[in-house]
């Protein structure tokens, strides 16, 4: 035999009620607030604000439907580039949230992980995210995965230079790095395959997102201003990716 068979990639396991399989991880690009706020005339934090119970909305679907894992992007690499003001904003919700609901996450059986450097985030904010992370580090049910500071070339970039020093150190031959163990050094090491990435607000770009992860992801846009997504709104697009049907190369 000339070609060996791929290797079985590990597909989505669950299988919804409807008889689709369900998505064992799924990471939303969370976009749409400033023009939610606008269109109402209201300051873009209060969009933020909304934002925010969102993403509640879409935690708890997302446990309902058996989803093992959920990544939200809450404040890329390049969000710097915004108003100071936005930022402060932006902390003190990131605060305020988790004040509010570590104890209803740790409840319900989920840990919390964080992708990026958070450690760049204002001193009281970096650790009240630790105390969280640590707090919730036992849980089992369910992960929720925040992007915070995050960027995917900054995590290949920072996972090709801890491979190098471990080359250069001669604990590493170069010609065994392979994608386990470029996967093994970024930030979602440990995380099931990702699956479905939605964007909302009818922007059709991954903007530094999962860049490797979303290698076979089905992507899904929708319109929808964040602030508006809902649990009716998730459950559909699970209902969506049930209707894809993933080849991963074969036929
Ligand atoms: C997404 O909403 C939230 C963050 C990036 C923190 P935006 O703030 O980008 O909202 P739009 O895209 O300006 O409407
Ligand atoms: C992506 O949204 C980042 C987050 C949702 C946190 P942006 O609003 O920052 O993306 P661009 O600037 O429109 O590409
Ligand atoms: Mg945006």
């Amino acid at each position: 035999m000339i070609f060996r068979p791929a290797k079985a990639r590990p597909g989505p396991e669950a299988v919804a009620e409807d008889g689709g399989a369900v998505p064992r991880h799924v990471a939303v690009i969370m976009d749409g607030n400033g023009r939610w706020a606008q269109a109402r005339g209201l300051p873009r934090v209060a969009g933020h604000r909304q934002g925010a119970e969102a993403a509640r909305k879409v935690l708890r679907a997302a446990g309902e439907a058996g989803v093992e894992c959920l990544t939200l992007y809450a404040f890329s690499s390049e969000n710097w580039r915004r108003p100071e003001a936005e930022i402060n904003d932006l902390m003190g919700l990131l605060r305020f949230y988790i004040g509010a609901e570590l104890n209803a996450l740790h409840k319900e059986g989920i840990r919390l992980k964080i992708l990026g450097d958070h450690k760049a985030f204002r001193a009281d904010v970096a650790k009240m995210v630790d105390q969280a992370v640590e707090r919730t580090a036992g849980n089992g049910r369910m992960t929720l995965a925040v992007a915070l500071n995050y960027g995917g070339r900054g995590e290949l970039v920072r996972a090709a230079q801890r491979l190098a020093a471990r080359a250069a150190a001669g604990t590493l031959a170069p010609a065994s790095i392979d994608d386990a163990a470029i996967e093994a050094e970024l930030d979602t090491a440990g995380l099931p395959p990702l699956d479905l990435l939605i964007r909302t607000s009818g922007e059709h770009r991954l903007s530094n997102f999962l860049l490797w992860q979303a290698a076979y992801a089905e992507l899904l846009f929708v319109d929808t201003l964040w602030p508006d997504f809902d649990e009716e709104a998730f459950r559909g697009a699970l209902a969506a990716f049930a209707g894809r049907q993933r080849r991963f190369g074969g036929r």
